[in-house]
């Protein structure tokens, strides 16, 4: 069984003790002094219920019968605001009206005047057991809530690092993608650019020829120039909520990739048969639609099919909003398909092994939706689902 730390808690007790017969109180206080360690008295009701609201003690010793308010009335006011603090009564035998009075009042414990010390003893070492138990109970309880407090924290730090480790792979991928897209139009701009000269020292430059120039560059730079643009909306970090539509993300991510698949030659196809609205962080499902069209992206690497296809179906099924990735990149092995949600779990040589863990977890934990995934005839496919019940919003 896993130990416990034991929990320091404080083992002073204070006592409210009132009793208007000044003889029986100095005895009795002299007593009380050596099982606790703050005696405070009052002489009557009132001034118990004034030094209780002063010094909250542990537990309250109170006779009575005494003058201007009575035991039971400084009781019946001091239960009023709280329940559970000890209280022994003092009374004559004679008395048991009162005692059965009391104990309505939630007091536990009685002692018959005269009072003997051993009775006194043994009822206060009942009192303080109890009373270190609870506070034994209530700093675990509070040692308790400190950890978890704790480890959420730790958790959220954990899941936000790898949510940003995640993009910074893919901004890392993208911008390989820029550059070699950057490469052909930056190759033609120098052509132009050295043909312009070539033409300047061969023949006089025609206002045609000019103006085709002036075409054909801007072009170019307004091409390189989207391509940045493209990147940098893409990638712009915006946390708030709102309701998008599902066909929005997954055409925003299948242009931004475009260029990197076609140089592949893989066809991505989009089937919209039925769009709906999803409710959360736009850029987080941005994240799950480009995990999973990277990932069939990498199926076909070290492949040379000639058809490599991505097939992406957004569909309305039995008032649940669906949306189906597949791919026909030859599917995941058998052995692993159980894995691979599984934080670090990767077949890929230099892959992290993130990708699909945090798909699932925004997946279920942002959209409160589910993923699956199986081997169909000739690849891989993930279904997600998600509850549009509620106007077009996912709840
Ligand atoms: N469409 C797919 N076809 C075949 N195998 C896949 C497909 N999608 C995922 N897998 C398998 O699941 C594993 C885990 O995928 P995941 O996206 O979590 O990590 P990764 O792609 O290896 O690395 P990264 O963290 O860079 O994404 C992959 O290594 C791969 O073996
Ligand atoms: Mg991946």
């Amino acid at each position: 069984m896993k130990a416990f730390k034991k929990i320091n808690t404080n083992e002073h007790i204070s006592v409210l003790y009132v009793e208007d017969q000044i003889d029986i109180q100095e005895e009795l206080s002299d007593i009380l002094s050596m099982f606790v360690d703050e005696v405070h008295i009052a002489s009557n009701g009132k001034e118990g219920l004034e030094v209780f609201q002063k010094i909250n003690p542990d537990l309250i010793i109170t006779d009575i019968q005494m003058p201007v308010m009575t035991g039971l009335e400084m009781i019946s006011e001091i239960r009023k605001k709280n329940k559970t603090i000890p209280i022994i009564v003092t009374s004559a035998f004679n008395k048991t009206d009162y005692l059965l009075k009391a104990i309505d009042l939630g007091v536990e414990h009685y002692l018959l005047k005269p009072i003997m010390v051993n009775k006194l003893e043994n009822c206060l070492n009942k009192i303080k057991t109890y009373l270190f138990q609870q506070r034994e109970l209530e700093a675990y309880q509070h040692y308790l809530e400190d950890r978890v407090e704790e480890e959420v924290v730790l958790r959220e730090a954990k899941e936000a690092l790898l949510i940003e480790q995640n993009k910074s792979y893919e901004i890392g991928q993208m911008v390989s993608v820029i550059a070699h897209q950057w490469k052909q139009p930056l190759h033609y701009l120098n052509l132009l650019i050295e043909d312009l000269g070539m033409e300047y020292d061969y023949q006089p430059l025609t206002p045609e020829y000019i103006k085709d120039f002036i075409q054909k560059g801007t072009n170019r730079i307004q091409f390189l120039a989207n391509t940045m643009d493209n990147f940098l909306s893409f990638y712009k970090t915006n946390k708030n909520k709102t309701n998008f539509f599902i066909s929005h993300v997954v055409k925003e991510v299948a242009l931004f990739l475009e260029m990197s698949y076609k140089s592949q030659g893989i066809h991505i196809d989009i089937i919209i048969k039925d769009d709906y609205a999803l409710y959360g962080i736009e850029n987080e499902f941005q994240q799950v639609v480009l995990n999973l069209i990277n990932n069939a992206k990498e199926a076909f690497d070290g492949q040379k099919r000639i058809d490599a296809k991505i097939t992406i179906v957004i569909s309305i099924d039995e008032k649940k909003g669906k949306l189906t990735i597949k791919d026909n990149a030859g599917g995941i092995k058998y052995e692993n398909i159980s894995k691979i949600f599984q934080l670090e779990f990767t077949t890929k040589e230099g892959g992290n092994g993130i990708g699909l863990y945090l798909v699932k977890k925004i997946v279920e934990e942002r959209f409160k939706g589910s993923i699956i995934v199986s081997n169909q005839e000739e690849g891989a496919q993930f279904e997600l689902e998600f509850n549009i019940n509620e106007g077009n919003k996912n709840v």
